[in-house]
């Protein structure tokens, strides 16, 4: 299941997730890995060279009192720390390719094993939660792999090459940081108004982020039954690389900030080999205070301090590395396994003893045993909540019965390979669903190899022509999210064109003109006639317009069989059926 996500785990579990998270990334990132570790280990040498160029100082500059090789050390310690703040920025922004290399990928991962979950599993989720997890969860993995593949490395390596450098501090380091300071305030302010330009992109993104996932996720059934799986885990690669992109820039440019004040450092420290030397040789100050200076600036309490922060840190993570492992290692309950694929052709659809439940209690379908013949024309009525759309998610296979079974041409379902059922069947929910995108290429879903003869023909069926010859980009206006452009009938036969492209075996339409009017109601059974013979019709619905059209009518009570007969012989027969109908006679 997907909500059941452990929250507090102990460490073992942690341990057991960090090293899977290793095994899965650690090859597919060797070369990123091997370039981040040469830049780390750079880091510590030049730290410890930093460090150690005081004695090199002390030695050869004022001991020796000699002013030609103040200039000598003053230009080796300059390239120390411009060679330091190189690697330094090096194993930053490998780093930092590093976390986002682990996070666009579980992140894809991720969002790929939920499209391709059960209907089930997504029954009482929140889409946007869904998605701040994958978000959350990549991201994570991508922290914890790369606290210990490199920056728990980098910091301890720093420590033990600083380790034995043995120094004290003093004031004249301050006094001269503070000279440097306007100049580091400058430069940083103009960085991160840099960075806050882009930031403001970033929210545009992430906000194009949640929302196209989110919308592919709350039009789940439409998803799996025109098999657009595919579309939208390209839509949101696009979104996710576009997103990652931009946090990446931001971070390339905020990287420059440590680096640059080391280096600003180091120049210090240059500047005062030479004013120091001066003041030695010309007023007689001591090598001591000079050394102490330069340690002061090599103080290993830094690593010290993010060792411990990048613990913590790591810990947070890997808790949520366990939880997307969850998501990666749950299993479909439904069987993945059918391998019948010849479904040409409509075929005889069957009901034999289906009961189906939700939770376990209460039977949302009781014994419900019919026959469809190919060709049949057949509504579905019965009371809000009798089970009508329970009995086309079983058709679907977005469940399987608790008991029974349902079957197309003398095959169980379950024996049949999904994506031919699929193939077989176009299905027009209760809740049409459209992709943010023009009309046509929501027609185009259904049948991507659709000619223009063939989008024409589907909005003539569809009642659709008026409406687009009415509106100003035609059949490429912009449906907007979830078709919030369109009226509830026009998304409605939006959807029904979709249908009708598929050319498949089995139509259902599940309440596809309830917000239709009744004379382009009557226009679309009308039509129906067209497909009637080649393909079987299920038309579930409350209107009793429909039922003059209809071959059958299946009758549903409570989750049970009420009726199945031709709509005069119920209205006769059936007292049921005849309250239910009342209005319409
Ligand atoms: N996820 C669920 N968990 C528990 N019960 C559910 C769930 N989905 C539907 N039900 C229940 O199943 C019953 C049948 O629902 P269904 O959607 O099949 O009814 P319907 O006949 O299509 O109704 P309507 O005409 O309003 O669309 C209802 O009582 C409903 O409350
Ligand atoms: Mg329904």
């Amino acid at each position: 299941m997907l909500i059941n996500v452990v929250d507090i785990p102990d460490s073992r579990y942690s341990i057991l997730s960090g090293r899977r998270l290793l095994n899965d990334m650690l090859a597919r990132n060797w070369k990123l890995l091997a370039c981040s570790i040469l830049f780390l280990i750079g880091v510590s040498v030049f730290t410890a060279a930093l460090a150690a160029s005081t004695r090199l100082i002390v030695n050869d500059v004022f001991v020796a009192e000699n002013a030609d090789a103040a200039k000598r050390v003053a230009g080796i310690v300059v390239g120390i720390a411009f060679c330091k703040a190189l690697f330094q920025y090096a194993n930053t922004v490998s780093q930092i390719m590093l976390t986002r290399s682990v996070s666009v990928s579980i992140q894809k991962r991720l969002y790929s094993r939920v499209v391709h979950h059960d209907v089930a599993d997504f029954i009482g989720m929140h889409a946007n939660d869904l998605m701040a997890r994958i978000r959350l969860y990549g991201v994570s993995a991508g922290n914890a792999f790369v606290i210990i593949t490199n920056r728990m490395l980098t910091e301890a390596l720093t420590m033990i090459a600083l380790f034995g450098v043995m120094f004290y501090q003093d004031v004249w380091m301050t006094l001269l940081c503070t000279l440097i300071l306007p100049l580091i305030f400058g430069l940083v302010s103009y960085l991160s108004r840099k960075v806050r330009s882009i930031s403001a992109e970033e929210a545009t993104l992430s906000g194009r982020y949640f929302a196209i996932g989110s919308e592919a996720l709350s039009g789940i059934k439409t998803v799996k039954s025109y098999s657009l799986e595919q579309k939208s885990i390209r839509r949101f690669n696009l979104a996710v690389d576009q997103l990652e992109n931009r946090i990446f820039s931001i971070v390339r440019i905020s990287s420059v900030t440590g680096p640059l004040m080391e280096f600003l450092g180091g120049l210090v420290i240059g500047a005062f080999v030479i004013y120091a030397a001066w003041q030695t040789i010309t007023n007689g100050k001591t090598p001591g205070e000079f050394t102490a200076f330069i340690t002061a600036f090599l103080m290993a309490y830094e690593p010290a301090k993010k060792i411990s922060k990048y613990w913590v840190e790591l810990q947070k993570s890997l808790v949520q590395t366990g939880n997307l492992y969850e998501i990666l290692d749950a299993e479909n309950a439904l069987n993945e396994r059918g391998i019948i694929e010849n479904l040409d052709g409509p075929s005889v659809l069957r009901f034999s003893d289906v009961s189906f439940t939700h939770d376990g209690s209460i039977n949302v379908l009781q014994n419900i045993s019919f026959s469809i013949e190919p060709g049949e024309f057949v509504a579905v009525v019965g009371k809000s909540g009798s089970g009508k759309s329970t009995l086309i998610d079983l058709i679907m296979r977005f469940y399987d019965p608790a008991s029974g079974s349902v079957s197309l041409g003398g095959h169980d379902l379950r024996d049949i390979n999904r994506q031919s059922l699929k193939q077989f069947i176009a299905l027009v929910s209760q809740d049409v669903f459209l992709f943010d995108g023009t009309i046509r290429e929501n027609i185009n879903d259904g049948n991507t190899s659709a000619i223009v003869e063939q989008i024409i023909e589907a909005t003539n069926f569809a009642s659709l022509d008026k409406v687009i010859a009415d509106l100003p980009n035609g059949i490429d206006t912009d449906v907007g999210a979830n078709g919030t452009n369109l009226s509830g009938g026009q998304k409605q036969r939006v959807g029904i064109a979709r249908a009708k492209i598929k050319n498949a075996s089995l139509y259902i339409f599940d309440e596809a003109t309830s917000a239709l009017d009744a004379e382009n109601e009557r226009k679309i059974l009308g039509n129906f006639s067209k497909i009637k013979g080649n393909a079987t019709i299920l038309f579930v619905t409350h209107r009793a317009t429909a039922l003059e059209f209809a071959d059958r009518v299946l009758f549903l009570d409570s989750g049970e069989i009420a009726g199945f007969d031709t709509y005069r012989e119920l209205l006769n027969s059936n007292e049921k059926f005849r309250l239910l109908f009342t209005d319409a006679r």
